[in-house]
């Protein structure tokens, strides 16, 4: 069993990592979440000293960008922040010269959002020694956020094989959704989509993933957990894909009292979401912030960095071990 990741090109998406690779990323996330939690104090490790890390975002983000540069820090890397609005971005440069220019600073790693479907993987072709971590392009994948997904979700039920996932909402624009299965199909969990007509996307999935219009299915299966998916306006093209948010809310959001009537497993179902959250339209303020405690919402942002430094130790480490 290998105990690094460093012989791979970069994390682009989840597909391409093996079950056994994926498992390395969480156990290294539990170590580094009891790290954490331990040293309040000194939040500091020298496992990255000497690595040199950019995050180049395209896109607007909270708990991903902010993560990524805590984890990197935290590890002892030197972390550099590159936004679309500060850089020469906004003077017409494209993706391919602003990577040369970085990769010739000796930058180890790049961790890129884009709102390009794919762009990560351009970048990582056209790279020749920085290693690309995708923080999410277009539709396509975020790869970090399914691990996360996976941690939290192993962490609250003690196990993935064997659990039923329902993920409600805008399908058709998320790329959380397509890390998800890619990770969840991995780990053997029986993934549910749950959607309008026009978010649930006309794509070829594995067989352990089943697609449904109505949130009628959670009065028959007991989910283990409920991932809810945000809305993505700023992806629609053309004629919004629902009537407005009022008639959104009242077919697919969850409420307290969805509650009453879905069918729940002996030890509970858990709701996650990726955030940030439409509060009031896929969800309701009071199962969001948990008054019920189904909600994992704030150990998925607090796990972000957990996973975030497994991915960075393991990717860009020169050792091997991370026993401290
Ligand atoms: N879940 C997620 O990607 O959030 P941010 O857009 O805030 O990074």
């Amino acid at each position: 069993m290998t105990n690094s990741l460093k012989h791979l090109p970069g994390l682009v998406d989840l597909k391409s990592l093996t079950q056994n690779e994926i498992e390395l990323i969480l156990s290294t996330a539990k170590k580094m979440k009891t790290f954490l939690r331990n040293n309040q104090e000194h939040k500091k490790l020298d496992i990255l000293k000497g690595k040199s890390l950019a995050t180049l975002f395209y896109e607007a983000s909270t708990r991903t960008r902010t993560s990524f540069e805590l984890a990197g820090k935290y590890l002892g890397a030197d972390v550099v922040n590159i936004s679309k609005a500060t850089s020469s971005i906004t003077k017409g440069e494209n993706l391919r010269d602003t990577l040369h220019v970085l990769e010739r600073m000796h930058f180890d790693g790049i961790i890129l959002r884009s709102p390009y479907s794919g762009a990560s993987v351009y970048a990582q072709n056209i790279l020749t020694r920085a290693k690309i971590i995708n923080a999410g392009d277009g539709q396509y994948q975020h790869p970090s956020q399914g691990l996360l997904n996976l941690f939290t979700l192993q962490e609250k039920k003690g196990r993935l094989a064997g659990l039923k996932v329902a993920i409600i909402g805008d399908v058709l624009h998320s790329r959380v959704v397509r890390s998800d299965i890619d990770g969840m199909s991995k780990m053997g969990i029986e993934v549910h989509l749950i959607g309008a007509k026009t978010f649930l996307p006309r794509e070829n999935f594995a067989p352990n993933v089943h697609l449904h219009e109505s949130l009628d299915v959670l009065k028959e299966i007991a989910f283990d957990a409920i991932e809810m998916l945000r809305i993505q306006s700023e992806r629609e093209k053309g004629e919004p894909l629902f009537p407005n948010n009022r008639e959104y809310a009242r077919l697919y959001g969850l409420t307290e009292e969805t509650f009453k009537h879905i069918k729940t497993p002996k030890d509970g179902v858990v709701i996650l979401h990726p955030g940030p959250k439409n509060l009031g339209v896929e969800i309701s303020p009071k199962v969001a912030y948990g008054a019920d405690s189904l909600s994992v919402i704030d150990e998925q942002v607090e796990n972000g960095i957990s996973v975030r430094m497994a991915i960075l130790a393991l990717f860009f480490a020169n050792k091997d071990n991370f026993d401290f």
